[in-house]
């Protein structure tokens, strides 16, 4: 294939991010973890599958950074995610070591890649990834809005029993307390919800969205979500990779733009080769 993307963190998002780029016929895709043997023999059971997925992608595991060299994405999801009780930032310590280590050691290799953060906090995780990696602000980008704008959709059509594929939201702000779901700009077949929907429904429909993550992980209790998640941070790459300039809610960082500086926000950021 004649694009590469490498996912750091081979774990539950990080794989399944990998099985998705493959499945899709996207990229090749490096798998990089600390834990040896573990990218390796998830990147050879995926290619494995390939000849019944059939798709020509090719999957390799790596414990170092020289198998990524000439990335044209990476995807960092390494670090540890939240179990029952803990909040995206009580992360914070551990995952800036782990993340500010892994930009550098891409940025090394692949100096003119994209970067789509995954770890959590993710709106403090990219800014630590965009410092370490010293890239301009258009190649460090955040994966979060396009997870909830998902989750919200999906309530949607839960809602109105109608298809995904009718609706469209967006989700701003944060991806933790500082979430906006968009009501207003969020639409089934083009119409408004606020036309569609009571406001107490449309206001627990935004709690649960606002507490997805949290929902998840008290179900799972030995982690978070990380179907949903791939396929968000897969989106983006797709965005990227096909210069589709897609408009899609992700962390961006904002210099003056809605009255913010130095900051990364959730925003409609425009994702093309650019
Ligand atoms: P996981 O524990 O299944 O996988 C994390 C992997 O990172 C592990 O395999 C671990 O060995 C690896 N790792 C740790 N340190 C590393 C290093 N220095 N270099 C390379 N790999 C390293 O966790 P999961 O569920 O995949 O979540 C990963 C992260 O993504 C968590 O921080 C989680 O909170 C975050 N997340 C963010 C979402 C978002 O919307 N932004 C959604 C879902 C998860
Ligand atoms: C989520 O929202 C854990 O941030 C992750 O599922």
């Amino acid at each position: 294939m004649d694009k590469k993307v490498t996912v750091v963190g081979a774990g539950h998002v990080g794989a399944t991010a990998a099985q998705r780029l493959a499945e899709k016929g996207l990229s090749d895709v490096v798998l990089v973890d600390i834990i040896e043997g573990v990218p390796q023999g998830k990147a050879l059971d995926l290619m494995e599958a390939a000849p019944i997925e059939k798709h020509d992608s090719h999957l390799t595991g790596a414990n170092a950074y020289e198998a990524t060299a000439g990335s044209d994405i990476a995807i960092i999801t390494a670090g540890i995610p939240r179990k029952p009780g803990m909040s995206r930032d009580d992360l914070i310590s551990t995952n800036a070591g782990i993340v500010k280590q892994v930009a550098a050691q891409i940025a090394k290799y692949s100096p003119e890649c994209i970067l789509i953060i995954v770890s959590n906090p993710l709106d403090a995780m990219c800014h630590v990834a965009y410092e370490a990696s010293g890239f301009p602000k258009n190649r460090v980008i955040g994966m979060a809005g396009v997870l909830d704008s998902a989750r919200f959709r999906s309530f949607i059509a839960m809602e109105l029993n109608v298809s995904v594929e009718n609706t469209h939201a967006f989700v701003l702000g944060g991806h933790g307390d500082t979430m906006v779901p968009l009501p207003r700009y969020s639409t089934v077949a083009g119409i408004p919800i606020t036309e569609l929907m009571p406001a107490d429904r449309i206001d627990a429909l935004v709690d649960r969205t606002a507490n997805g993550g949290a929902e998840i992980v008290g179900l799972l209790k030995t982690g978070s979500a990380y179907y949903a998640p791939a396929s968000a941070a897969v989106e983006m790459a797709e965005a990227i990779l096909k210069d589709k300039k897609k408009i899609l809610p992700c962390a961006a960082l904002l210099e003056g733009e809605y009255g913010y500086n130095d900051l990364f926000i959730g925003v409609p950021v425009k994702l093309g080769a650019g």
